[in-house]
């Protein structure tokens, strides 16, 4: 018999007497209790579903009390309890686990807080570095003159760089490209020009042959506002039969035109490379004062631009390219002048601090 003090609305305490009801039976009905508890348990964030774990199954938790009722059982009916509590304890897990997983559906309790109507933060974009806008501008107008573009190692040996190019071991023009020489190996350096590259498309393709080489070089030069320890270039070279001065002339005009306009004028100075023969300096009229004098164009109204010439015989022929039959015409441009005409860009060093305030106003061109 069970009797439990209870007490009623008006604060009169009476007794209740209850119907009796043996250990095991109220084990039973308890654990249905429980059970029905357990199912209607509702709980979306992980704190509840933490809180139901201690409640539950925790050390404490009513699973393993339920668990420790087991002495009270007659061995006759600890099998039939076991198993009940069993098949109980698999039921709170489960719900547990349910809890869990919709818990990690959900967004986390900070995320809640947002207020998704409200606008985003702005995710800056990057540019295109103006090195790399004007390089492709100048590949993309010698592409539709029919030039391959065609790129090699910027580490180089002495052979591809200087050699091959008829500027032979102790030539004085070497002066004017000094660089970085590795010391355990004198032969190999960091590539001067990209001519290197002109050279390893002679070495493997028989003419006819129309390629551009994009690519970074480099000089031991002093920093400055002028000057760089590398810097980066497009060459080109044209070998075929009949290939003229005139072709030359009009191809680089073409290209003047397309990437200044048509009303920029240019004129051709004779010059020296070892590895053309005649060789030529191209100027254009200065874009930053038309002409008229300023600093960028040390006040002669004239830039140079590039270097070119046709082709030198020797350079053919350290190729097997037969100097009799084929000709050919080369050029050198810098990017870092170019871009500099172009955008107005008066000290070189600025290409290469990664200024965002620099770099940015380049957004959006492409
Ligand atoms: N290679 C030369 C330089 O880097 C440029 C050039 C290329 C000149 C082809 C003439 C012909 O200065």
């Amino acid at each position: 018999m069970q009797i439990a003090q209870i007490s009623d609305d008006l604060g009169y305490e009476s007794y209740q007497i209850s119907v009796y009801l043996c250990p095991m039976e109220q084990l039973l009905q308890q654990i249905d209790a429980y059970k029905k508890e357990v199912a209607a348990f509702e709980g979306a964030t992980p704190d509840a579903a933490e809180e139901f774990r201690i409640k539950y199954l925790g050390t404490k938790g009513i699973v393993k009390n339920s668990m420790g009722e087991m002495r009270k059982v007659p061995n006759d009916r600890k099998k039939e309890f076991g198993q009940l509590l069993n098949d109980f304890k698999l039921f709170v897990e489960d719900k547990y686990e349910t809890l869990k997983r919709t818990n990690s559906q959900l967004p986390t309790p900070n995320s809640q807080l947002i207020d998704l109507s409200l606008p985003g933060d702005a995710v800056a974009v990057g540019t295109r570095h103006p090195l790399n806008i004007v390089r492709n501008q100048v590949v993309a107008i010698f592409r539709r003159l029919g030039f391959a573009v065609a790129e090699g190692p910027e580490i180089e040996d002495d052979w591809h760089n200087f050699g091959a190019m008829n500027l032979p071991e102790d030539h004085p023009a070497r002066d004017m490209q000094d660089t970085f020489y590795i010391n355990q190996l004198p032969s190999w350096l960091l590539r001067t020009h990209t001519s290197s590259v002109q050279a390893r498309v002679m070495e493997t393709q028989k003419p006819p042959i129309r390629v551009i080489c994009p690519g970074r070089v480099y000089r031991n030069e002093t920093i400055s506002a002028r000057a760089h320890c590398f810097f980066h270039q497009v060459e080109g070279l044209s070998i075929d039969e009949n290939v003229s001065f005139a072709d030359l002339k009009q191809t680089l005009y073409f290209f003047v035109q397309e990437m200044f306009g048509k009303d920029v004028k240019v004129r051709f100075r004779p010059s020296y490379f070892p590895f053309t023969e005649p060789s030529a300096e191209m100027d254009i009229s200065c874009l930053i004062c038309g002409g008229d004098g300023c600093n960028i164009c040390k006040h002669t109204g004239w830039v140079e631009i590039l270097g070119s010439g046709m082709v030198h015989p020797n350079v053919l022929d350290n190729f097997g390219i037969d100097s009799n039959k084929y000709t050919g015409f080369a050029f050198g441009m810098g990017v870092e002048r170019i871009t500099q005409l172009k955008y107005q860009v008066n000290d070189l060093r600025l290409y290469s601090q990664n200024d965002v305030r620099f770099l940015k106003q380049f957004t959006g061109v492409v």
